[in-house]
């Protein structure tokens, strides 16, 4: 059961912290993402605490939820951040993020965003390929500006995870190859403006045995000495994020083990984990209302409000996320719940048994929090969904609906 300290029933009715989810349904309406603001504290202290030995500059990856309430939470607690977009910078800014607790990550940084970046002066620019790196030297001169950068490698490790988020190994997109090292020093050795402080790995999202981490993590260090024979001397190892949590019945990835790991093979270096996931993944859910239960040559369907356009991460990864009701109900059923769009691949639950529900009833799609908002669109003309922080017993809107005039916002 998806059921933490900060979603759970009271008196038969699902709870986030001290409110009836259900009234927010009334309240907000529905679709609606409600957020509990301490589960989110309380992971980033977990992580911290997790990590404390190494005392890392913790980078919350923007991407996996990047609403400004958040950001600005997290910056509170001392969070840096990490970025792949000068649109997540533009968030940052927003919120006053500190440029020297930003890395921006990224295999395609365009011109524009890589001058944004220079422009801010961040704790590292973390770069991906031979001609980004060119192109970065040609940039950072012109402009006559010096940055401090990291080298992402892939160090071809394998992971056990979709393989869409699988991200470390040769076959990927991702990092540099390890065999460039020659071609790398080549043309920094060309620049006087950019300085190499960094080199780093992220090997992919949702992985929950901590192995790879440690093999990629021993291959970094490898890769450190290799530089560093050669006269560069690192200052931070960036190890990224990718750590995953329970959608199901999972074990926890082991945390400690990783930690401790860190703390014995790092020597000197400073140490910077960009998790996202971890940090937001189980501290939402996604309101629904069953709009219809049809029964189709026997097979049930909840038909309900919210659809992929608000939670994409079932159509797109076949990933699980639990449904719970907002009120605890007798009997059961075996039902796909889906959304309105015109796609089969809309939906959010396969199979699933579930309380007897019918029409009116509300639904909770758990775990919703990151890689979750962020991904909505507005697919089949939907506007999308309004965004609900609660602290205690107090809801905050931290994103209203959109209406009809934002979908056609710019359009002729
Ligand atoms: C470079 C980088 N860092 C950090 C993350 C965050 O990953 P996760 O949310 O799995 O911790 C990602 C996401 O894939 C990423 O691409």
């Amino acid at each position: 059961m998806a059921l933490t300290q900060a979603f759970s029933y009271r008196n038969g009715q699902l709870f986030c912290e001290d409110i009836p989810l259900a009234g927010l349904a009334d309240q907000f309406g529905t679709p609606c993402y409600v957020y509990s603001k301490n589960a989110i504290l309380r992971n980033f202290h977990t992580f911290r605490t997790a990590f404390e030995a190494v005392d890392p500059l913790i980078c919350y990856a923007v991407k996996a939820n990047s609403n400004l309430s958040i950001l600005r939470l997290l910056k509170e607690e001392g969070s840096g951040f990490d970025v792949v977009s000068a649109g997540e910078l533009y968030r940052l800014k927003k919120i006053g993020g500190d440029p020297k607790r930003i890395v921006f990550s990224g295999v395609g940084k365009t011109v524009e965003e890589l001058e944004m970046a220079l422009q801010m002066s961040l704790f590292s620019l973390n770069v991906e390929s031979l001609e980004e790196l060119e192109t970065l030297i040609d940039l950072a001169e012109h402009k006559d500006v010096r940055q401090d950068i990291s080298i992402r490698l892939n160090p071809d490790v394998d992971t056990t995870t979709h393989p869409y988020v699988a991200t470390g190994f040769r076959r990927h997109k991702f990092g540099l190859d390890v065999n460039h090292v020659e071609k790398i020093i080549g043309l920094l050795r060309q620049s006087s403006h950019l300085h190499l402080v960094g080199l780093g790995f992220h090997i992919g999202s949702q992985i929950l045995n901590v192995q790879p981490f440690l093999d990629a993590f021993l291959k970094l260090k490898g890769l450190v000495a290799e530089f560093e024979t050669l006269g560069f001397v690192i200052e931070h190892l960036d190890l990224g994020g990718g750590i995953g949590i329970p959608y199901q019945d999972e074990t926890e990835p082991d945390l400690n083990r990783y930690a401790e790991f860190v703390k014995e093979h790092r020597g000197e270096y400073r140490i910077v984990l960009e998790p996202g996931r971890f940090i937001t993944g189980n501290t939402a859910v996604l309101l629904n209302k069953i709009l219809y239960h049809k029964v189709n040559y026997e097979k049930h369907f909840l038909i309900v409000d919210g659809a992929m356009n608000d939670l994409l991460r079932p159509s797109l990864y076949q990933a699980y996320h639990e449904v719970l009701p907002l009120e605890q109900k007798e009997g059961s059923i075996r039902a796909d719940v889906v959304g309105p769009v015109c796609e089969t691949g809309d939906f959010f639950a396969h199979d699933r048994l579930l309380p007897l529900l019918k029409q009116g009833d509300y639904l909770a799609i758990m775990n919703a929090g990151a890689y979750g908002f962020v991904a909505a669109s507005n697919y089949n003309s939907r506007p999308r969904a309004a965004e609900i922080l609660v602290d205690g017993d107090r809801p905050q809107v931290v994103r209203t609906r959109e209406t009809f005039q934002d979908l056609i916002r710019g359009e002729q």
